[in-house]
């Protein structure tokens, strides 16, 4: 399913572009007056689909400017969440049959508020209890741990974060379609990601002895660190741990030590150079502190590179979609390290495909 991903990309923009870069997404139309009129977007999703949720706030609130909030499925109704009419929900599931994810859609709509689910499995329960449902088409997914699902439900959301620009106004035609051209050659990218990374199975097979690896991010950066350390768990039953790079003085800096794996995920140079900056010199203080540095930046920022035990090349993308490539070399690298710890990548231990009970 790793090496499923190009194509299921492709699938997941087949028919929603038409040929001036404009959206035709037919399915989400019905809902076009809650989405002109929504004033806040509320995210809600469980494990690798809520770490999709984190990575779409940042292209929602980005690209339309409507505040969102993202929160586990699992926790949102018993806090009393502030809906309305004008709340667009966002439920995102691969399966459609998450029971968290269930109950927080039925709470919402319960409240008045509008849902629209992103999906991958037709006729599931969750999107024939939303009020529209943007399908992934990534294909069966039958792993346990979710990787074409992850990334296609981020094609799904930025092309609903573009559409809520398009139709609100926000975002310019010509903007929309410069990201729309991205999206279009992500697949490509992706490809090629996957077409480098026997150095990353090498370096995953060198560290199957280890106990722990961290992961660490800024921005969309983040949610990708969390999917990396997701991936790790569930796979090898390694103690994993994602980041914000930004609170490593806060804390998990007490956690380096002499040879500690860390994956670092480094945005482009080119879009926000503060963040980038920021980290290269997060990657500095923890090698200072003996870390073992895996450095993800993309192919020709040579700023890293003397501060990266290991260096991890991803094509450059506009800082908003690095996670669609800069994710597929921490899918590879725990199914490698967990094949290599003798376990059984498609069927973890203690873990059910689809979560159907609370
Ligand atoms: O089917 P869903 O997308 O609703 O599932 C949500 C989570 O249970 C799922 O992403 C889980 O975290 C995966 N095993 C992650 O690899």
């Amino acid at each position: 399913e790793i090496a499923e991903q190009p194509k299921a990309v492709a699938d997941t923009l087949l028919g929603r572009i038409d040929t001036t870069g404009r959206l035709t997404l037919d399915e989400v139309r019905i809902p076009a007056a809650v989405l002109r009129e929504a004033d806040k977007v509320v995210v809600i999703a469980c494990g690798t689909a809520f770490h999709a949720g984190l990575i779409a706030k940042y292209a929602i609130e980005h690209w339309t400017r409507i505040p969102c909030e993202v929160e586990l499925a699992s926790e949102f109704r018993y806090r009393d969440p502030i809906l309305d009419r004008r709340t667009l929900v966002i439920a995102i599931s691969q399966s459609g049959e998450t029971m968290d994810t269930l109950m927080a859609l039925r709470h919402a709509r319960e409240q008045g508020a509008r849902v629209l689910a992103i999906c991958n499995t037709n006729g599931s329960t969750i999107p024939r209890e939303s009020d529209a449902v943007l399908y992934t088409h990534a294909g069966p997914e039958v792993a346990v741990a979710s990787t074409k699902a992850f990334l296609t439900q981020l094609v799904a959301c930025y092309l609903l974060a573009l559409y809520l620009g398009q139709v609100r106004g926000t975002k310019w035609g010509d903007e929309i379609q410069a990201v729309v051209r991205e999206l279009a050659r992500i697949g490509d990218e992706v490809e090629r990601v996957l077409e480098t990374m026997e150095p990353v199975r090498a370096l995953a097979r060198s560290l199957a002895h280890k106990d722990t690896v961290l992961f660490l991010g800024r921005h969309v950066g983040y949610p990708v660190a969390l999917e990396g350390a997701l991936k790790l768990k569930e796979l090898a039953y390694m103690h994993a741990e994602g980041f914000a790079a930004g609170e490593l003085k806060h804390g998990p800096i007490a956690l380096i030590e002499d040879d500690l794996p860390v994956v670092v995920v480094v945005p482009s140079p080119r879009g926000r150079s503060v963040l980038h900056d920021k980290i290269v010199s997060n990657i500095q203080e923890i090698r200072a502190r003996g870390a073992r540095t895996i450095v993800i930046a993309e192919e020709g920022d040579e700023s890293v590179a003397p501060y990266a035990d290991h260096l991890i090349r991803v094509p450059a993308t506009p800082t908003l979609l690095q996670p669609l490539v800069a994710t597929v070399p921490l899918q590879v690298f725990a199914c490698e390290l967990a094949t290599a710890r003798g376990n059984e990548v498609d069927q973890p231990r203690n873990l059910a495909k689809s979560v159907t009970v609370e």
